[in-house]
């Protein structure tokens, strides 16, 4: 996630975007629910797969307390630079650059781990599932969630993204809600090795920034930045102007409501 600003008011990175903008509105929320789902325990160990700019680990070094431990790993050196940075004075959260398919950590290490958002991107689910399982000690428990399906508010936005910016860009938002069926994220995880598996569908009622506001943000907060920087200026401004008329529906009072569907699976080893 490294692009160029095109928008000198999202000067930044797009990782340092996301966390600036993705994280309070959406990232944030779920990962309450998230940590209120897995009932941390003081003095557990928590290992945050996908963990990007760090907001579910933060939140599991508040829970566990420093007789606890918490590690957070993710591919992308720029989530994981903002990830170190945001990490509040006091804490230790280990910062890992790896893929979950290859966690480099020994077996049975961890009593949690935990996975926001993380699993549609991973090209390799079992082996990345089977991992989870591998660093988790006997009786340790995943607990994980996927967005989806795919609102009516970001089919709009990806068929205004295939049409002026092309299929990779529209391929990305379609990535992003492609793993949200609970029978099929249950099977992934009875394979992989689980036990007690138990997958539900919940809806999550987000408030998003208007308009205009929340289109500008999520492209410099994505890597949908790094194919919009590419385009010329005059397919960006309308591209913005057509989402930002088709979502006018949505706007009530400044902002936008999304009911965002979200399945989130535990289960133990
Ligand atoms: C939407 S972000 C979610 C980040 C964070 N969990 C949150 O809730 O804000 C998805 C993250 O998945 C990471 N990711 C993509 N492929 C991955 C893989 N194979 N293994 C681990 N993480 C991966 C990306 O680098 C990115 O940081």
């Amino acid at each position: 996630m490294t692009a160029q600003p095109f928008d000198r008011s999202y000067a930044g990175t797009a990782a340092e975007n996301y966390q600036r903008y993705f994280v309070p509105s959406i990232g944030g929320p779920l990962a309450e629910d998230l940590i209120a789902a897995a009932d941390l325990r003081p003095g557990e160990r928590v290992l945050d797969v996908a963990c990007g700019t760090g907001v579910v680990a933060r939140l599991a070094a508040e829970r566990v307390g420093d007789a606890g431990s918490v590690a957070g790993l993710d591919p992308n050196p720029g989530m994981l630079a903002v990830a170190r940075a945001e990490t509040p004075a006091g804490d230790r959260i280990d910062w890992h650059e790896a893929s979950a398919e290859a966690i480099p950590l020994p077996d049975g290490a961890f009593d949690v781990v935990l996975c926001q958002m993380g699993l549609q991107f991973m090209p390799d689910k079992p082996a990345a599932l089977a991992e989870m399982r591998r660093v988790l000690e006997g009786g340790g428990r995943v607990c994980l969630n996927v967005p989806g399906p795919r609102p009516a508010l970001f089919g709009i936005l990806a068929d205004a993204l295939a049409r002026h910016l092309g299929p990779r860009a529209a391929g990305f938002v379609d990535l992003v809600f492609s793993l949200h069926e609970v029978e099929a994220i249950a099977g992934l995880m009875r394979d992989a090795g689980f036990r007690e598996v138990d997958v539900r569908a919940a809806p999550k009622d987000l408030r998003l920034p208007a308009p205009a506001d929340f289109f500008r943000q999520y492209l410099h907060s994505t890597p949908v930045a790094a194919i919009a920087a590419e385009a010329d200026p005059s397919t960006r401004e309308a591209l913005e102007r057509e989402v930002a008329e088709q979502w006018q529906p949505f706007e009530a009072n400044g902002a936008m409501a999304l009911r965002l569907g979200v399945t989130t699976g535990s289960a133990l080893k």
